[in-house]
């Protein structure tokens, strides 16, 4: 495989990740650069409530790195990016990534972004010639469990929300990407990520946050919806195994195979941060919320040698940590640009 020799050698490549300024994407921005000395990042994010250059604090003054603010789903933007550039890869992060806002102000930006934003990059990785494009998509397109089983990467798509809808509207294209004009394209499908620099509307940052501030924990419905919890350095771990060595047109899972009850996530947090748990309040349901995620994460441990290296309960240490030691960081981020989007989103709750 060209990427897999290229890096293994140490040889220069250039790497186009789009999303970068959001949380998984800053954060594998920083596990590809430590990683290979030699690479070459250039981020594209136009920068929505959820993009923070404040995530890429240090690496923004490596001269292997650089920032390109623009709409993947702007064919001008998409165009300037890959005329100026010759990208060996691209790793395409950028979305609308969370299912109440997709819920509550509509599907129209995730269908933009998601869809549109996946298609432009799609055409723009054929006509340069780019040798391997993969997709960040999630375990969401699968829809909801029942109390048994668990996700493989032939489950049938059946997405329940408009974020998901979208998710699997973009895994078709990629699909059809690869089939009809032969893009060397790979999906990965990940569960539910934790760790630095995550925005605190997702639950774990966002019962860390509150709990520090002896606020409300507001959990939806009876609080026994169970998601597949990884902590964010072994899902970009895992992204950079497909990037090397995925197979061309292949969906590979990922998973922590840890999956548990919100409740028990937000009891866990509790007694870590050593808060009482009438902090918890039980608040209307996510309309059509799906009741249980699990991955089957087999074969990119069977055929790429993926394992997780944090176990839960170090990882959430890891995380109420690193909040605890950057709380300015979450000040700003639950201010400023982002104040009315809190107001907005606990109306109805
Ligand atoms: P995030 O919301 O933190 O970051 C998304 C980033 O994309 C932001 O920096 C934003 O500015 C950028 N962006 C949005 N629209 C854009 C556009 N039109 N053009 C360019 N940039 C744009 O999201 P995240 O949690 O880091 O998720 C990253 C990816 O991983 C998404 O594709 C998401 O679907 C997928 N995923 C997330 C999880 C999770 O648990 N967070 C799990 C599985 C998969
Ligand atoms: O499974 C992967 C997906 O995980 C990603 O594709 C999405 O981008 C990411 O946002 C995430 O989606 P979820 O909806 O699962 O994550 P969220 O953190 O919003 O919610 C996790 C669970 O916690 C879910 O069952 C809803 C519940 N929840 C969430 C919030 C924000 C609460 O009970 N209270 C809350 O305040």
């Amino acid at each position: 495989m060209v990427l897999q020799n290229q890096l293994d050698r140490g040889v220069a490549m250039k790497i186009l990740v789009t999303g970068g300024a959001g949380f998984i994407g800053s954060n594998f921005i920083r596990y590809m650069m430590e990683a290979y000395p030699d690479i070459e990042i250039v981020n594209m994010d136009i920068l929505t409530y959820a993009g923070n250059l404040e995530n890429l604090a240090g690496i923004d003054e490596n001269p292997s790195y650089a920032f390109f603010r623009g709409d993947i789903s702007s064919s001008e933007d998409v165009g300037k990016i890959f005329s100026s550039h010759s990208f060996d890869a691209v790793v395409n992060f950028a979305a609308e990534s969370h299912v109440d806002r997709s819920l509550h102000f509509g599907p129209q930006v995730f269908i933009k972004t998601n869809i549109l934003g996946t298609q432009l990059l799609l055409d723009a990785a054929r006509e340069s010639g780019v040798a391997r494009f993969v997709q960040i998509s999630t375990d969401e397109v699968y829809g909801s469990l029942g109390p048994e089983g668990s996700f493989s990467e032939t489950t049938p798509l059946a997405p329940n929300n408009p974020y998901a809808a979208t998710k699997a509207g973009a895994d078709f294209m990629v699909r059809a990407a690869a089939h009809s004009h032969g893009v060397d394209a790979v999906v990965t499908r990940c569960s539910n990520n934790f760790g630095p620099y995550q925005f605190p509307e997702k639950l774990i940052p966002l019962m860390i946050a509150n709990a520090m501030e002896d606020k409300e924990l507001p959990v939806y419905g009876d609080g026994m919806h169970v998601r597949d919890w990884i902590h964010v350095r072994d899902h970009c771990k895992a992204v950079d195994a497909v990037l090397r060595s995925g197979r061309p047109g292949d969906v590979y899972n990922i998973g922590s195979m840890y999956d548990v009850p919100n409740l028990e996530v937000v009891r866990t947090i509790l007694k870590h941060l050593n808060k009482p748990e009438s902090l918890i309040r039980f608040v209307k349901d996510r309309p059509g919320h799906d009741r249980r995620y699990a991955m089957d994460a087999t074969k990119i441990r069977d055929e790429l040698g993926w394992t997780p290296d944090n176990t839960f309960d170090d990882a959430i240490q890891k995380t109420i940590d690193w909040y605890l030691g950057n709380r300015s960081w979450l000040e700003r981020v639950r201010s400023g640009k982002y104040a009315s989007y809190y107001e907005s989103m606990y109306m109805g709750r």
